[in-house]
């Protein structure tokens, strides 16, 4: 039988917990032996309002299947008062899912300026606000396991979401930079791009859809990455009706351009095939190898002898 992976004598902060995909995650972690963090702010999923009972039922939902958990009302914009609701019930932090989110959906032509104020408040900086405060304890301990939810809508562009989806891309490169920063210490950084049914996409999706997309079938992909089993770090997943996979860059083998006074404009025109060719493509740890490419590119002969490079205004 597969292992059943178990939290004991972890705290786990769940962001926005109090409905949708966080409250799964509560409760999981909640009934495999961690101390929980249910926060919530309680407001309408356009992020008006606020209120303790989206959390606190959650919280109860924990403590009567015998779990351990307790309630933080505050906006994940106020980050250190919801890791100091942890550190001051249990003591610790040990995993941080920064999920938590509003939608304010409108065409980039209609948008206004609040619109894009409020997205980036609660998804980017709330969940920066969040990650900073539990970072130096993630530190001292040697250990930290954190998740930030992107969005399909920020990996690939959604109509109406300019945004959500450059607060959700946001997120990508803010993890990537925090498992880098985080590898020496045991802190692994993760982003996942869910699809489920939640209040978020009920007056987006059909129903059959929705039913084949529920919010539990996320958990999996969360809980193996917060286990202190797990050694990803610096990735992107996507999760979705049972399917979960790992996303990547892709870099085409791309143009070289001799270095000299033929690397013009026109000489890229003639080589643009190769910019955009992904045969034999590589998946890049990081930028390319300007060394490597230097010593290509002086050994090639001349791009285009019929164009010179002439910047001056006429
Ligand atoms: P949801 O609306 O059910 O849950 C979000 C929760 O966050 C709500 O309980 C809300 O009260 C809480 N929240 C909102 N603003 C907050 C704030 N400032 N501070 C603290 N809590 C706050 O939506 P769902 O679908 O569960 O979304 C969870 C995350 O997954 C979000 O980050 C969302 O953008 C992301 N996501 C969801 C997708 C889906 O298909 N459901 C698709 C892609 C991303």
């Amino acid at each position: 039988a597969p292992q059943e992976l178990r939290y004991d004598g972890q705290t786990v902060v769940v962001t926005g917990a109090g409905g949708g995909l966080g409250r799964e995650y509560a409760v999981f972690f909640g009934s495999r032996g961690a101390s929980v963090v249910v926060n919530d702010l309680g407001g309408s999923f356009k992020g008006e309002g606020k209120g303790s009972q989206a959390a606190d039922k959650v919280v109860d939902e924990i403590r009567s299947a015998g779990g351990k958990a307790v309630a933080n009302y505050d906006s994940v914009e106020n980050g250190d008062a919801i890791i100091k609701t942890a550190i001051d019930n249990f003591g610790r932090v040990d995993v941080l899912i920064n999920n938590a989110g509003i939608l304010r959906d409108v065409s980039f032509k209609n948008i206004k300026q609040q619109d894009w104020d409020l997205i980036m408040a609660v998804h980017l900086n709330g969940a920066y606000k969040c990650a900073h405060a539990a970072w130096p304890y993630f530190r001292k301990q040697k250990y930290g396991r954190l998740i930030s939810t992107a969005s399909a809508a920020g990996l690939f562009g959604s109509f109406g979401q300019t945004n959500y989806s450059a607060a959700k891309l946001a997120l990508v490169g803010f993890t990537e930079t925090l498992a880098k920063e985080g590898l020496k210490y045991n802190i692994l950084c993760n982003v996942i791009a869910p699809i489920a049914a939640s209040r978020m996409t009920e007056t987006v999706m059909p129903p059959d859809v929705l039913g084949k997309l529920k919010p539990e079938w996320i958990v999996p992909l969360v809980a193996v990455l917060t286990h202190k089993s797990s050694t990803e770090t610096g990735s992107i997943y996507e999760a979705g009706g049972g399917h979960i996979a790992k996303l990547r860059w892709e870099r085409s083998k791309g143009a070289f351009l001799k270095q000299d006074d033929t690397l013009t404009p026109g000489a890229l025109a003639a080589k643009w095939k190769d910019v955009v060719d992904f045969t034999n493509a590589e998946h890049p740890q990081g930028p390319g190898n300007a060394l490597k490419i230097l010593e290509t590119a002086s050994a090639l002969p001349p791009n285009n002898p019929g164009e010179k490079l002439d910047f001056k205004d006429k």
